[in-house]
């Protein structure tokens, strides 16, 4: 079985729970979906820090600022998921210092190669549902705008309760639909419309535009924030909480491991 059947399959017991509802205008069946998420984060590696531009790095800031809130401090060991070009894994080194580590994974080989201008540190490829890492070795596992692309979150949680050290914090940034109308709509129209259109025109790039759609449909079909600390608490963390950072951008989602009685 290669790792992307192995990922595909992950969690495919009776309390699988799948970050979001299907796109078959993307993927026709299920199975199919990590293999076309992989390949469309490797054919759009190498615009991935433009799209970031747009936003004038602010996401860069903000994921440091939330990791040094969220108690991240010098001489810390953090694992980084889905380290895409380490949006996240940077603002961590500069936190952690020379005293500390930072491991970054990533199943997308074009992002791993993209990383290496921002990032200097060890990195695996691997999948959030299988990571390929000895258990109770963390303080923190950090993973930046990515929970929606694994195929169970529960799944996911385990390995990240897994591989913390008893105490460890788990920290999650993710996209945030408003749930009142007029809320959804405006942000449908900026991410469905307007940043599609501004990443095209940036980037040049069409699989860029389609990343970027692709993105905004995720968000939407998304389960909700609640079934996502629900599944969190189940995989055993306690302390699972969510907070909207930016209403129609960002989420945040901390917890903790428990420390043995
Ligand atoms: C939007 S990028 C996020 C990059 C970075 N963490 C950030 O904060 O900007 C999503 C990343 O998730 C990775 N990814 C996709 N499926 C994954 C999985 N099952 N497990 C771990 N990472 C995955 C992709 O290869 C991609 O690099």
């Amino acid at each position: 079985m290669s790792e992307l059947d192995a990922q595909n399959t992950a969690g495919a017991g009776p309390e699988r729970v799948p970050p979001h509802t299907p796109l078959p205008q993307y993927y026709d069946t299920d199975p199919k979906r990590s293999r076309y998420v992989i390949d469309l984060f490797d054919r759009t590696a190498q615009h991935y820090d433009t799209i970031e531009m747009l936003f004038l790095n602010g996401g860069i800031w903000y994921r440091r600022f939330s990791l040094r809130r969220a108690g991240l401090r010098r001489g810390m060991k953090v694992l980084d998921v889905a380290m895409g070009t380490a949006a996240v894994a940077r603002g961590a080194s500069q936190i952690v210092g020379p005293e500390g580590r930072v491991i970054g994974v990533d199943p997308s080989r074009g992002m791993i190669r993209a990383a290496r201008k921002n990032f200097q540190g060890p990195v695996s490829q691997g999948f959030a549902e299988h990571l390929p890492i000895a258990g109770d070795r963390f303080d923190f596992v950090t993973m930046g705008i990515a929970l929606r692309h694994v195929s169970d979150l529960l799944a996911t949680f385990q390995e990240y309760l897994r591989v913390l050290k008893p105490g460890g914090t788990l920290w999650i940034l993710e996209g945030h639909v408003p749930t009142s109308r007029l809320g959804h709509q405006l942000t449908r129209f900026m991410w469905a419309k307007v940043i599609p259109g501004m990443t095209l025109v940036s980037t040049r790039s069409r699989d860029a535009k389609v990343l970027m759609d692709f993105y905004w449909d995720t968000v939407e079909k998304c389960v909700p924030p609640q079934t996502i600390v629900q599944s969190i608490s189940d995989a055993g963390f306690e302390q699972a909480r969510y907070k909207v950072v930016l209403p129609g951008a960002f989420c945040e989602y901390t917890a903790r491991k428990p420390l043995p009685d």
